[in-house]
């Protein structure tokens, strides 16, 4: 068995352990993460220890980025599985607080980003979500002063909007992207492809195969619009009902009209009875 990590759950003892892992000049690496851990996750932790010499992993599920009809109440909690999985991956330290540290009684402060937020894809379907995800991610930083922090490109948005908060903010923290890491069968990994069911689980793959098919087909010159229209009808003849299946500017997440606006990237939301599923493709 290797060594724990060493777990910290209030403020005082993250200062303690922060102190400790700085000492002899280390980089020190943050992924944060709201734990029900999987290989997607655990390929940021192993990015992080190859290119620092100190990793610490937050688990916090967040309730601001969660709206009131979303599901903060039954998201996957795994702990135990969690602390063996980080275990194994060698993580230095797991900043898990409890809500209340992270959001005391009289909290009232709120990060809200524009640009990438506003890019008129998740954010048009979970208005809520992004200032949820900026004030956490941007008090993480705070807390734990990281040299470079990891996410992962299955949630494309996000990343360009963290990446865009740590440069405005001056936050001194480099943002790594990390391709998205997915089963056999395409589907990406999400803490919240539990809740499938087997028929739900053996259809969620068209999501991907959807995504490279376009892909192809825009590489071989096919018209863009006629290609995200069948993607559409597809997806939706699996058995999805869309949110949005999109070609963006893969940094600016600007509209593509066709492959010369730039580099391109698809973007997929979709949900399969209850469970909102999203993916994404470089072309
Ligand atoms: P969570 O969904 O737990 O994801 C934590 C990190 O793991 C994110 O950066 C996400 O993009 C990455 N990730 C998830 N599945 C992945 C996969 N299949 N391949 C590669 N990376 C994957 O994203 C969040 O938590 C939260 O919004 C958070 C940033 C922690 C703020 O609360």
């Amino acid at each position: 068995m290797p060594p724990a990590p060493t777990v910290v759950r209030t403020l005082p003892s993250l200062r303690r352990a922060l102190e400790r892992l700085r000492a002899r000049r280390a980089t020190v690496a943050l992924v944060p993460t709201m734990g029900a851990l999987h290989e997607g996750h655990l390929a940021l932790v192993r990015q992080a220890k190859k290119r620092a010499s100190r990793v610490i992993v937050s688990i916090f599920v967040n309730p601001t980025q969660f709206a009131p009809h979303e599901d903060f109440g039954s998201y996957p909690r795994t702990w135990k599985a969690d602390l063996a999985k980080l275990a194994e991956a060698k993580a230095d330290l797991i900043w898990r607080p409890d809500v209340s540290t992270m959001y005391p009684r009289d909290f009232a402060t709120r990060i809200s980003t524009e640009g990438p937020a506003m890019a008129d894809l998740e954010d048009r379907f979970r208005p809520h979500f992004f200032s949820g995800v900026t004030t956490v991610v941007g008090k993480l930083f705070i807390q734990c002063r990281p040299d470079i922090a990891l996410f992962g490109q299955k949630d494309y948005q996000q990343l360009k909007v963290v990446t865009r908060m740590a440069a405005d903010l001056d936050l001194g923290v480099k943002i790594i992207g990390v391709p998205i890491v997915r089963e056999r069968d395409g589907l990406a990994m999400s803490s919240r492809n539990v809740y499938l069911s087997n028929e739900q689980r053996a259809r969620a793959p068209a999501l991907y195969r959807t995504l490279k098919d376009a892909a192809g087909r825009l590489r071989n010159g096919d018209h863009l619009e006629a290609v995200m229209s069948d993607g559409a009808r597809t997806i939706e003849d699996a058995g999805f009902s869309l949110d949005y299946f999109e070609a963006r500017h893969a940094e600016t997440l600007s509209p593509a009209g066709s492959l010369k606006d730039g580099p391109v990237r698809l973007l997929v939301a979709a949900k399969i009875g209850d469970t909102r599923l999203i993916d994404n493709l470089g072309v």
